[in-house]
Parts: structure tokens; C-alpha cells; sequence
């Protein structure tokens, strides 16, 4: 086919941007053949660029030539179109585009590019049948032309844009720091990238800049931020990319507070960018709370909290039950489900992922049989709705194990924190389950319902890891035990009562960001890593740098990161991340429009001294 040169033409008006009051004037728009459709004399396109569609007409009456070329236009070509605007007969209105009023009668045709026909429409009416995840991501570029892909990166721009404003405003400086270093302590296994000057010798690429944002403080930066990237080699899911981005920020002299109002100050710019207004402040909540009353230290806020109902049964009772009466009997709500079938009742059972010895007793009808009286006191206890699922988890009387899940406070026991968890991931089960059919996560239109906040502060200092036998640090190692904490002697008395100033952001159950206020005293953080079972030599030799720069005037500091592509998910509706990410990895950490990752040639490897072996 002959091609058209763009030549001088210039682009007048985008394809969304055409609107009734234009009608008579000649103008010239650009971009894409959504669709073409022949009714004989007349063809119409549907231009289409990121902006919209604009009608555009060709008329055999008016000029042959033109109506001709217009027939040789297939899907996806690109194309350039000078004529006038006319208003549409109010029959032909389309009410459903912004410029559906109007068309564009052509005068001039230019062909600008062919295409071959795409493995899938981008255009609109096509989404429901785009094709597997695989086949979009491999040809991105075609699915990132489809309106909600675009809107969609249209909305990361907006937010971080948003967020980069506010804090600017804020006082906060943006200062990049290294993509080449060392390793970051974040759990996480590092990406390594091998050195070809210093043979054998790597830098790993950073999984946050944990340290070098303290460094800034150390620095005198006073109020750090930066949209960065990170990048962690971990199991991969729905809400986790091997590359991802952080809003990451780090400043001096803060309480906690202060820390919380910066946030809740960017993501209220950041929300109202993309059209909701948030009320702040969020709630706060402490990790206790958060596990006594949702089993998760990360709880959704848009179902009911769990209550615990022991007392509402006689200690005759719950014998009978077959229930620990030492343990907390966790009540379960989740609304609007309505009767469930014998077979969906016994599924519930197996979605109750911790079973660890739980007890759960999913048939409230039977129970209502036995004990009338308990079961009303329940139902009021927990403000029950006719159709509300209710499911009671306990402890059962053969004896539990007793899970180290570790750094709970004394008053919450080891056995007490493993029937709130059992009972919280059956909370998120069976509204997961049931979400869909009953609506229950359905946006309304209300900001103030639809997103739920909440910080979860005092969690606990460490974890036990039970199979290397020793603690681990639950945030990371340079957060800061509450100083209380310190102060009792509880680091060495009991590393597991020990709490941090540590604190998440949650919405709606998911975690979008985590800080702390830090350590900044180099004998408290030598005590920390000595409590972590690190010697005082393996701490120097991972961290010597930063110990050494923490003898040189560090100021209290404190910060967190939040996920940029978690909260563009959240807004955009959708439930991973490839949606709002241009260009993703897959689950198997695959780039499929590049294919990478890549064998490389053998006189690379041998340049960066590296032999690669092939068994595991
Ligand atoms: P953390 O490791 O909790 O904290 O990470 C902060 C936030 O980053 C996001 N996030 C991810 N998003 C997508 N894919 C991933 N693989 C991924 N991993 C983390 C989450 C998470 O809440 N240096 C500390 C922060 C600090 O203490 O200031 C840190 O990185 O939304």
C-alpha cells in the first residue's frame, strides 16, 4: 500500500474533543481506525486516540476519490483527516461519547500506517472478549490502546503527580538514590547485578532505600521523599511485582503523628485527583485490636469486626460444644449471605485456612435448637441481620498447638492470638466467597464507605522464627522499640512483649504502606541487632557503614513507604496490579513482550567472570 507522508499537517483537535459549537469550522484530527463501517455512498470511522472517539465521514457524493481510499481502511490504521465539522441529525446523536453531536465530514484522507489485524481489538466494545492475560501482555502496546488501560495509566499519572505536588508543597525534597548497592534487609531475596570490573563481586539492585533515606536524615535533609522503584525477588501474587514502585519518605524530628498527617495529607491530594474527597483523620487501631477483633493485622474495615462470645454460654455448654473454655469463642458475621445450603455449609469448614485444632461451628440453626437463649444473646452481642452468615470459631478441646507466631503482649496469649487468626482468615474466606454473589465490596458512590483507612500502630518489635529458632525483625531491623519498652529492660527480659513504633496503613484489609519512627542512637540499634542473633562482627560487616554514620550526629528520624501501584489498584477497582502497571511482569516474574529474563552469549558471561550452572 502507498503510504501518506504527515508532511506540514498539523493535528487541530484531539478525537475527544469535538463538541456541537465547533460545527462549521474545518479542522484536523488524527489517530487510530476503531472501526470502519460501509453504508454504500457513505463510510464512517470511528477515530480513536487516548483522548476518545471522533465520527468521521466519507461521502462518494462529495468526492470519489476519497470515498474510495476511506474503503481500503482496515482496524488499527493510523490516519490523518481534514474536514468539517457538522452536527449530527438528532436520530444519529450518540449520547454515550462526549462527541456524539457531531461528525467529521472529510475533505482529505492521509494513510499514515497500515496494520496487520491485531490478535485482539483494542477498541471499547471489545474488552469482554479480549483474549488471555498471556496474549495481552505480550502485545502490551495494543492492550495498553484499549480506553481502560489507558485510563488507568492516565490515573497512576494523576496520583503521582498528585503526591508529588503535595509533598513538594510540604517541604519534602525529592533526592534519587542508587539503583546499584547493597543489599537491603527487606525479607525479601535480592536481584544481583555482577560487577565486570571487580570480578565475582555484585551490587544488588535495593528492595527499598531503607538506608540511604536515613542517611538523608543523617545529612540534614530534614524531609526526604521519593517515587522510586524497588525491586524484591519474592513469591509473586496478586498485589506483589518483582519491580514496584514506593512512595518513600523519611523525616527528622517526628512523632508518629506527624508521620500520619504527611500521609494522610498526599493521599487526600491523591484521592481528590482521582474524584473522591477523604476525611481524615484515619482511625488508628493497634496491632492488638486489630488481631482480637479481626484476626489480621491488616483488617477490612467494610465487614463487621469479629466479637467474642464465650460469655454468652454456660461452661456446661460449651463442654457440650466440645470447646475450650480458656479460649476466646470468636463469632464470625458476614452480611447479607442468606441461607446456605447443607453443602455450602460444609464448605465453609475447609475454607478455614489455620485450622490449627479451630473449632468451628457454621450451622447456627442447630445451635439455636440446643441453646436458644445463648444464640439470641449472640445475635444481639453482634447486631445480626435476618440474612447475616454466622459462623463461630473456637478453640477445641483436643489440645491445640501452640503456634509461635510470636511478639504478641503478655494479656494476648499464644493460644488466644491462634483462634482470632483462624477465625480472621475465615472471616476473609467467606467474604471472599461470597463477595461476588451478594455484592458486599460493591462500590456505592460514597467515598466514606468504599474506602476504608485505618493505621495499625504498636506492633510487635519481633517475630519468632520458628524454624531458624530465633527472632526476627517484624518490620525491619531499624525500627524503634517504644521507648517504655526499653526503658523496663524488656529487650533482654522478653524480646517478644517488646513493641515498636512501627505502624501500617491499611485500606480496605490491604496494606499499602509501612514505617517506623527509626533508631537513632548506634548503641541501641548494636543491642537490636544483638537481640536479632546478630554478632557485633556480622553486624559490622552488613551494616558497618550505617553504624559508623550513626556516630556522626543522627538526629530522630522517622518514615514510611506506601505501594504507588497498590493504591492505583484499589482506585481503579481492579484486583492486580498488571492492570495499572504499562508493563508488567507475570506471575513467573516474565516479561513477555521483551521475553526477558534471557540467556545471555557466552562472551558476556565470561567478560563478567560468571559460569552459570544449570542444576538447582
Ligand atoms: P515494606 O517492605 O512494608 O516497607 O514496603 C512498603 C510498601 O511497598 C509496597 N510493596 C509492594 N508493592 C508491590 N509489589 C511488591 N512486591 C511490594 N512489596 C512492598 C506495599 C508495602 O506496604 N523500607 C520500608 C518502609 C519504611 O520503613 O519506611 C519498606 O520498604 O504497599
Amino acid at each position: 500500500m502507498q503510504l501518506d507522508f504527515l508532511g506540514d499537517l498539523k493535528r487541530t483537535h484531539t478525537c475527544g474533543a469535538l463538541r456541537a459549537s465547533d460545527a462549521g469550522s474545518t479542522v484536523v484530527v488524527m489517530g487510530w481506525v476503531n472501526r470502519r463501517r460501509d453504508l454504500g455512498n457513505l463510510i464512517f470511522v470511528d477515530l480513536r486516540d487516548r483522548t476518545g472517539l471522533t465520527q468521521v465521514v466519507f461521502n462518494a457524493e462529495q468526492s470519489k476519490a476519497i470515498h474510495e481510499k476511506a474503503s481500503t481502511l482496515r482496524s488499527e490504521f493510523v490516519i490523518a483527516v481534514t474536514g468539517s465539522v457538522k452536527k449530527r441529525e438528532p436520530n444519529t446523536i450518540n449520547k454515550n461519547i462526549p462527541t456524539g453531536e457531531i461528525e467529521v465530514v472529510a475533505s482529505e484522507l492521509r494513510i499514515l500506517n497500515e496494520a496487520k489485524t491485531p490478535p485482539f481489538s483494542p477498541s471499547d466494545d471489545a474488552t469482554s472478549t479480549i483474549a488471555n492475560e498471556e496474549t495481552r501482555l505480550k502485545y502490551r502496546y495494543i492492550d495498553l490502546r484499549r480506553p481502560q488501560m489507558q485510563a488507568n495509566i492516565e490515573l497512576r499519572h494523576k496520583v503521582a503527580l498528585a503526591i508529588r505536588n503535595d509533598l513538594a508543597a510540604r517541604g519534602f525534597f525529592e533526592i534519587e538514590t542508587p539503583f546499584m548497592t547493597r543489599s537491603t534487609p527487606e525479607g525479601a531475596r535480592d536481584y544481583l547485578v555482577p560487577s565486570r570490573v571487580h570480578p565475582g563481586q555484585f551490587y544488588a539492585l535495593p528492595q527499598s532505600p531503607q538506608l540511604f533515606k536515613q542517611i538523608l536524615m543523617i545529612s540534614g535533609f530534614d524531609k526526604y521523599f521519593q517515587i522510586v522503584r524497588c525491586f524484591r525477588d519474592e513469591d509473586l501474587r496478586a498485589d506483589r511485582q518483582p519491580e514496584f514502585t514506593q512512595i518513600d519518605l523519611e523525616m527528622t524530628f517526628p512523632q508518629q503523628e506527624r508521620v500520619f498527617e504527611v500521609v494522610e495529607g498526599f493521599l487526600t491530594a491523591a484521592f481528590k485527583a482521582a474524584g473522591h474527597d477523604l476525611k481524615t483523620p484515619f482511625p488508628r487501631m493497634t496491632y492488638d485490636q486489630a488481631i482480637a477483633q479481626y484476626g489480621s493485622d491488616k483488617p477490612d474495615l467494610r465487614l463487621p469486626a469479629m466479637t467474642d462470645v464465650r460469655e454468652t454460654f454456660t461452661p456446661e455448654q460449651l463442654a457440650t460444644l466440645q470447646i475450650d473454655s480458656s479460649l476466646p469463642v470468636m463469632c464470625v458475621r458476614v452480611p447479607k449471605v442468606g441461607e446456605l445450603s447443607r453443602k455450602e455449609r460444609d464448605e465453609i469448614k475447609t475454607l478455614a485456612s489455620n485450622k490449627n485444632g479451630a473449632k468451628i461451628l457454621e450451622d447456627f440453626k442447630r445451635l439455636e435448637k440446643s441453646f436458644p437463649e445463648a444464640v439470641a444473646k449472640i445475635r444481639e452481642k453482634c447486631g445480626a441481620q435476618a440474612d447475616d452468615l454466622m459462623v463461630l470459631v473456637a478453640g477445641g478441646t483436643t489440645p491445640q498447638p501452640h503456634p509461635s507466631e510470636g511478639g504478641v503482649k503478655p494479656e494476648v496469649k499464644q493460644h488466644d492470638h491462634a483462634v482470632f487468626t483462624a477465625a480472621g482468615a475465615l472471616r476473609l474466606a467467606l467474604a471472599q466467597k461470597y463477595a461476588e454473589k451478594h455484592k458486599l465490596f460493591e462500590r456505592s458512590g460514597d467515598t466514606d464507605k468504599d474506602f476504608r483507612w485505618l493505621w495499625v500502630t504498636d506492633f510487635p518489635m519481633f517475630e519468632y522464627d520458628a524454624e531458624g529458632g530465633r527472632w526476627a525483625a517484624a518490620h525491619h531491623p531499624f525500627t524503634s522499640p517504644h521507648e517504655q519498652d526499653l526503658i523496663s529492660g524488656k529487650l533482654e527480659s522478653d524480646p517478644g512483649a517488646v513493641r515498636a513504633l512501627a505502624y501500617d496503613v491499611v485500606l480496605n484489609g490491604t496494606e499499602l504502606g509501612s514505617g517506623s519512627i527509626r533508631i537513632h542512637q548506634q548503641e541501641i540499634q548494636k543491642q537490636i541487632f544483638r537481640a536479632l542473633g546478630m554478632t557485633d562482627e556480622e553486624a559490622r560487616s552488613r551494616f558497618g557503614f550505617f553504624l559508623e554514620a550513626l556516630e556522626y550526629g543522627t538526629p530522630p528520624h522517622g518514615g514510611i513507604a506506601l505501594g504507588l501501584d497498590r493504591i492505583v489498584m484499589i482506585l481503579a477497582g481492579g484486583d492486580s496490579l498488571r492492570e495499572v502497571i504499562p508493563f508488567p511482569k507475570t506471575a513467573q516474574a516474565k516479561d513477555l513482550m521483551v521475553d526477558a529474563p534471557t540467556p545471555v552469549s557466552e562472551a558476556q558471561l565470561k567478560e563478567l567472570g560468571i559460569a552459570v550452572r544449570h542444576e538447582r
